[in-house]
């Protein structure tokens, strides 16, 4: 079994039981980079329009009034039935769902128009290649837009953030710095656009909860956010209670 295959089945463990939090969830069903993407595609009212790891399927319905055909993929079965349920209910007959690993997409080449994925690319296990895949499905020009988690950089913030990242979730690969990111567009050919950064209140007992931590990691959690420099306890604005606020990033990219 290959390193892929086995993260792939840990994602699919994680996040098949937790279709339902990830559909209720305030921090994904809102926040202003949700709003920029819907600002955006309204804007352009795109033929084909790719969700890359859908999972509740924010994404999805966001671009659904305003696409044409709406490709929602996602490794996890579960995540996908949610989507075609509610996309159904909300009337979003063009929303098809597609059971797919982001580094190896069912799409033929140049047949999609827009591209977005949000709060998903700190699971792939090859970020550059998972974009490489995306810009091949894309058509020359056609708008791109990644929104995630991203990293401060700095050594003592990033091993702070990746490891109680970790510990809630054993399918955590990373949270990307912004030149990390930069980096792997170059590679895959995408022109940056615009980047735009913004601040996220994780509030703790639903950010463990909605992904099912087991209790003795909730408690590593907090042992780690009570053990830190002073500087990751200001950086990340960490809460009695374990809540804490992270950096988020929207990058709108062009395939060039
Ligand atoms: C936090 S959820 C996504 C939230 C959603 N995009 C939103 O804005 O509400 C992360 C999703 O990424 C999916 N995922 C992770 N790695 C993936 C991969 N390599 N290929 C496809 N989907 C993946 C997971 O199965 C999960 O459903």
């Amino acid at each position: 079994m290959t390193a892929t295959e086995t993260q792939n089945r840990l994602i699919d463990r994680q996040f098949g039981d937790q279709a339902a939090a990830y559909l209720d969830s305030p921090v994904h069903a809102g926040g202003p980079d949700l709003a920029c993407l819907t600002w955006r595609i309204a804007e352009l009212q795109p033929g084909v329009a790719v969700d890359l790891g859908a999972g509740g399927g924010h994404v999805s319905y966001a671009m659904a009034p305003h696409a044409g055909r709406v490709l929602a993929c996602d490794l996890s079965e579960k995540m996908l039935a949610t989507v075609a349920e509610t996309a159904a209910a909300r009337g979003f007959a063009h929303v098809e769902t597609h059971r797919a690993d982001v580094h190896h997409l069912p799409f033929a080449d140049a047949s999609a128009d827009f591209l977005a994925s949000r709060y998903s690319a700190h699971h792939w296990t090859d970020l550059a290649a998972a974009l490489k895949e995306a810009r091949r499905v894309l058509k020359p020009g056609a708008t791109a837009i990644f929104m995630d988690v991203v990293s401060p950089g700095a050594p003592l913030l990033d091993t702070h953030l990746q490891a109680v990242e970790l510990l809630r979730d054993p399918s955590h690969v990373r949270d990307y710095a912004l030149g990390e990111w930069l980096s792997a567009f170059a590679q895959a050919a995408f022109a940056i656009r615009h980047v735009e950064t913004f601040r996220l209140r994780l509030d703790f007992a639903p950010w463990v909860a909605r992904i099912g931590t087991a209790p003795e990691r909730v408690a590593a959690i907090r042992t780690l956010q009570s053990d830190v420099a002073d500087e990751v306890k200001a950086y990340f604005a960490i809460e009695e209670d374990g809540s804490f606020t992270l950096d988020t990033a929207l990058i709108e990219t062009a395939a060039a």
